[in-house]
C-alpha cells in the first residue's frame, strides 16, 4: 500500500458524512485508517463503512476529538454550529469542506479549536485520484503535518497560501469534475449529431477523454503541446481546433463557468453566515 494510514492514530469525528465526506472516508478506510477511531454523525444513521460508529445526533458522539471534519451543506452550518462547537475541545483540529466558508468564519464560530483548516476535495478522491485544496492551520505546523498525512492518499494536494483564491480553487477543482463530465456529454451529443447512436457516441467519447486524461496526467508536456502532437497543419484536428479557438470562445465559456461557480460559493457562504437557505 503506497499510502498507509494504519498508524494515523487520531480520533476523528465526521459531522455530516454524505457524498463528499463519505468518498474521503471510503479512501481512508481503504488505506488502513482504523474504523474504530472514527465516529460519523448523520441524522439518517445509515452505515458509512464497516466498523465505523454512526450516531444520528451529536450528543451521542465523544467530545474533544483530535480532528472534527464538517461535511454538511453550507446552508446548514448556522443550524448545527452550536452542536459542533460543543464537541470541540482544545486539542481539536477543525476541518471544513464547506464551499465558501472562510477561515475567519470558522474562527468566529469555533474559537476554542486547536486549529482550523479549509479543505476542498473533489469526488475522484474516492479512488485516490482526486484533488484536495488546503488552507489555514494558522501557522500550527503539527496540525498542518497531521492533515497533510491524512489528505495525501486522496490524490494531488495543493496548499493555497492566499486564501482569497480558495473559492476559485473550489470552482476549478471541486466543481471541475462536473464541468469535465459536461464536456464528455457534449462530445457524445456532437458524435450523435454526426450519425452515431447514443450508446456508441457515449462509449467513444468516454474512452477518448479517459485516454486523453490518463495521458495528460502522466505527461510533462503542456496541453498546448499535447494538442499540437495530435494536430498537423492543415489536417482534420487543426480544422476542429480552429473552431474551438476562434475568439478564444472555449476559454471565455470556461472562465464564465468558473466565475459563476465561484460567485455561488460566495453566496452560499453568505447564506450560511445568516443561517438561511
Ligand atoms: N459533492 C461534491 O462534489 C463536493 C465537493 C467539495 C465539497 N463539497 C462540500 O461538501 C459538503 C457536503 O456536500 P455533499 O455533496 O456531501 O452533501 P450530502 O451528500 O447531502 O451530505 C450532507 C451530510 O450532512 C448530513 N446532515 C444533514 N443534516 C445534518 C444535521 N442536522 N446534523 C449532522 N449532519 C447532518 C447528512 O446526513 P444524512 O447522511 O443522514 O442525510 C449528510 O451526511 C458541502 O458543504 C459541499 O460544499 C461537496
Amino acid at each position: 500500500m503506497t499510502h498507509d494510514l494504519s498508524r494515523f492514530g487520531r480520533r476523528i469525528v465526521l459531522f455530516g458524512c454524505g457524498n463528499m465526506a463519505g468518498a474521503m472516508l471510503g479512501r481512508w478506510l481503504e488505506c488502513g485508517l482504523d474504523p474504530a477511531s472514527i465516529t460519523a454523525i448523520r441524522p439518517s444513521g445509515e452505515s458509512v463503512g464497516e466498523g465505523v460508529r454512526v450516531v444520528a445526533t451529536p450528543d451521542k458522539a465523544e467530545g474533544n476529538p483530535d480532528i472534527l471534519m464538517i461535511g454538511v451543506k453550507p446552508q446548514l452550518l448556522a443550524e448545527v454550529a452550536d452542536a459542533i462547537a460543543a464537541l470541540i475541545g482544545p486539542d481539536t483540529i477543525v476541518l471544513s469542506i464547506l464551499a465558501g466558508m472562510t477561515i475567519d468564519d470558522l474562527r468566529t464560530r469555533f474559537p476554542d479549536a486547536a486549529a482550523r483548516l479549509r479543505v476542498m476535495p473533489n469526488m475522484p478522491v474516492r479512488t485516490g485520484q482526486g484533488v484536495v485544496g488546503l488552507a489555514g492551520a494558522e501557522g500550527k505546523d503539527a496540525a498542518r503535518a497531521a492533515i497533510a498525512t491524512l489528505m495525501a492518499p486522496l490524490g494531488h494536494v495543493e496548499w493555497i497560501d492566499d486564501e482569497s483564491l480558495f473559492d476559485a480553487l473550489t470552482a476549478l477543482t471541486g466543481s471541475g469534475p462536473a464541468f469535465f463530465y459536461r464536456f464528455v456529454d457534449a462530445m457524445r451529443a456532437g458524435g450523435e449529431r454526426l450519425g452515431f447512436d447514443t450508446e456508441t457516441a457515449l462509449r467513444l467519447a468516454r474512452a477518448t477523454l479517459a485516454s486523453a486524461a490518463a495521458q495528460i496526467a502522466k505527461s510533462d508536456l503542456t496541453p498546448t503541446e499535447l494538442a499540437a502532437q495530435v494536430a498537423s497543419r492543415g489536417g482534420m484536428t487543426q480544422a476542429g481546433l480552429d473552431v474551438l479557438d476562434e475568439d478564444a470562445r472555449l476559454t471565455s465559456l470556461i472562465t464564465e463557468t468558473l466565475r459563476a461557480a465561484r460567485a455561488r460559493g460566495k453566496e452560499l457562504a453568505a447564506l450560511a453566515r445568516e443561517g438561511q437557505d
